[in-house]
This record gives structure tokens, C-alpha cells and sequence, in this order.
């Protein structure tokens, strides 16, 4: 609403010449818009506020709150992810690449981005890996149980404020490689045997926070795995990295994105964790992974475990 001051410097200029009534008029119209704008502005504040906290009710989730200059990847973008090495093939014609922040160096990225291709970089959020170069960072209080299938590999307090200082960290060194997006993995630790306590709400939160940091440098983010918080934080997330959820039959959990108007970027491992191999995977093992509903929006790949560079699209 203008101050007397400002209604005092506006008449000065065109509002003097005009008659009291029809000043008393105008400001009574004016007053009225903006009681409307008010209460518009605080109907759609809730609205949009509903749409991020209920995914499923579908719709624009893709505008609300988000910064409109990073990178929203559309609904069935295609992909390609690779983590077991740096990137050493850069032939499949996809949209998106995900491959390992610290593995690859800006030289890759660059590659990708004059090939037409986007780049996420995969770090891990909600671990411990004893072979990273910022590993001696991580305060040993912060350590929790180790994953049975990672070796080297433990939960982290996600919500220890070192913890975020190494994560912020390596949202710099994402952007200075130039990367678009960012895919941190492991922020499902209640999920988890974590050996820490952390909750649902940790998880919101930390979600939370690496989205506002990620924004803050440019960088796009999706939300890894983590379907019992997808409601609480897809309005801060442009797409779902997903793994199994055809082979644990929760595909309508994860769907929320693309009703959401954003990717989800879906793994399947038919060939179980032993086996990383070429062959490709036919029939009924096929048919698991690439049918299901609304499948035909979701970026399904095929791939071994490891995360190789051998896939298979649906
Ligand atoms: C890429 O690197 C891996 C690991 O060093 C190697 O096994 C593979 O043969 C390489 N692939 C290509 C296409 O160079
Ligand atoms: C969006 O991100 C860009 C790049 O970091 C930044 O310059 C800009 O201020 C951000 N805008 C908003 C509204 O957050």
C-alpha cells in the first residue's frame, strides 16, 4: 500500500490537477485491487503450497518456487549413467548424462555439453566413501553403520553441520566443472540400518537445504530412491533418479514426478548383483522391467549393477 508520502510526491506531479472526488475515488478503486491482489496472492501462496505438498494432486509442480533459470529437464528425457569409472564413451545419443562428480574432470562435461547433452553429477549426500579425495573431512562422531553391500562405505549424520559443509563443498566443485544438475545419492538413511537415528524429517530437511544450496550455484537436483518423503519436497526437485521401482512394484509412488511434469530417470537391475555383462535382457525379465503404469512416461534404462556403461532401453 503507498505511504501519505508517496500519495503526497504523486500528487504533487499528476494528481494535483485533479478533483478531490475523483482522487477519493480512485484511491477507494485502487485500495479495492489491491485488497484483491492481497488476497489472490495469499490464495495462490496456499495453493501452490497444497500442490508441494501433496505430488499426486499432479499439475504445474514445476514452476512453484523454483528458480526458473536452472535446468528443468522435460518428462521422458532419455539418459545414460555411468559411475563405475569416468566416462570413456560418450556415444549414446541422450539427452542426459549422470556420471561421478569427482571421477570425471570438466573436460567430459565440456564434451557432453558440445555433443547437445545435459550433465548430472552423482555424489554421494548421505555416506562416507573412504576413498574420496575430501574423505579425512568427515568428523569420525558424524559416522554411522556401514553399508553391507559397499565396502568402504558408511551412513553420515545428515544433519550434523560438517557434514553440510562437505556437501556444499562439493556443490562448488559441481559447478565449477560446469555440470547442470546434481544427483545426490544416499539421503534415504531412514530407510536404512543407518546406526544414527535419522528420521523421515532428517531426510525433508537435508533435501531441503542441498536444494536451496544447489539453486543458490545454478545447479539443477533430483530427489535419489526416497518415496516416503516425495510429497514433503518435489516442489524443490526437477526429477527422481530411481532405482527397482518396477522390481519392488512402487512405480505409482515415484509417478507423482512425471504427473508433476518432471523426468524420473528409472534403473532396473534385472540381471541381479552379480552379474555385469553385455548380454542383453529379453522376455519375461524384459517385460518386469519396462511394463508397468504409466511407464511409458518414465526414462527407464536397463543396466548391470556396477553402472557400467553397458545398457538397454525398454
Ligand atoms: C572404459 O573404461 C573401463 C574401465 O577402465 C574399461 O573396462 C572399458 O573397456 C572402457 N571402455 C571404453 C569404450 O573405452
Ligand atoms: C537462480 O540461479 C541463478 C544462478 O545461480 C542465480 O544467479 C539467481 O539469482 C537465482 N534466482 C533465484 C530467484 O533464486
Amino acid at each position: 500500500m503507498p505511504s501519505d508520502e508517496a500519495i503526497k510526491a504523486s500528487a504533487a506531479s499528476g494528481w494535483k490537477t485533479w478533483s478531490t472526488k475523483k482522487k477519493a475515488a480512485i484511491l477507494g478503486i485502487t485500495l479495492f485491487i489491491l485488497a484483491l491482489a492481497i488476497g489472490l496472492g495469499v490464495g495462490l501462496g496456499l495453493g501452490l503450497n497444497n500442490d508441494n505438498d501433496n505430488g499426486s494432486s499432479g499439475g504445474g509442480g514445476g514452476s512453484g518456487g523454483d528458480n526458473t533459470t536452472t535446468w528443468q529437464p522435460p518428462v521422458g528425457s532419455t539418459w545414460q549413467i555411468v559411475l563405475s569409472y569416468a566416462l570413456n564413451d560418450t556415444r549414446p545419443a541422450v539427452d542426459v548424462y549422470d556420471i561421478d562428480l569427482f571421477e570425471n574432470p570438466a573436460s567430459t562435461i565440456d564434451e557432453l555439453h558440445a555433443q547437445s547433452r545435459r550433465v548430472i553429477c552423482y555424489f554421494s549426500a548421505g555416506t562416507y566413501e573412504d576413498w574420496r579425495e575430501d574423505a579425512s573431512s568427515f568428523p569420525q562422531e558424524d559416522i554411522g553403520a556401514d553399508l553391507p553391500d559397499w565396502e568402504g562405505e558408511s551412513w553420515v549424520d545428515i544433519t550434523s553441520e560438517a557434514i553440510r559443509d562437505i556437501m556444499t563443498a562439493r556443490l562448488d566443485l559441481a559447478r565449477e566443472k560446469g555440470c547442470d544438475g546434481v544427483d545426490p545419492d544416499n539421503v534415504d538413511g531412514y530407510d536404512n540400518d543407518n546406526g544414527l537415528g535419522l528420521s523421515e524429517e532428517d531426510t525433508v530437511d537435508y533435501v531441503r537445504f542441498l536444494a536451496r544450496e544447489a539453486r543458490d550455484r545454478g545447479l539443477s537436483i533430483g530427489l535419489k530412491n526416497a518415496g516416503a518423503v516425495i510429497d514433503r519436497v518435489i516442489g524443490d526437485m526437477q526429477w527422481s533418479v530411481n532405482e527397482q521401482c518396477a522390481e519392488y512394484h512402487e512405480c505409482d509412488v515415484y509417478a507423482a514426478f512425471v504427473r508433476a511434469n518432471k523426468p524420473v530417470f528409472h534403473l532396473e537391475y534385472p540381471k541381479g548383483d552379480k552379474v555385469n555383462d553385455e548380454v542383453e535382457v529379453t522376455g519375461r525379465r524384459k517385460t518386469e522391467a519396462c511394463d508397468f503404469g504409466e511407464s511409458d512416461k518414465f526414462s527407464t534404462l536397463i543396466k548391470n549393477m556396477d553402472l557400467d556403461n553397458w545398457y538397454q532401453t525398454c
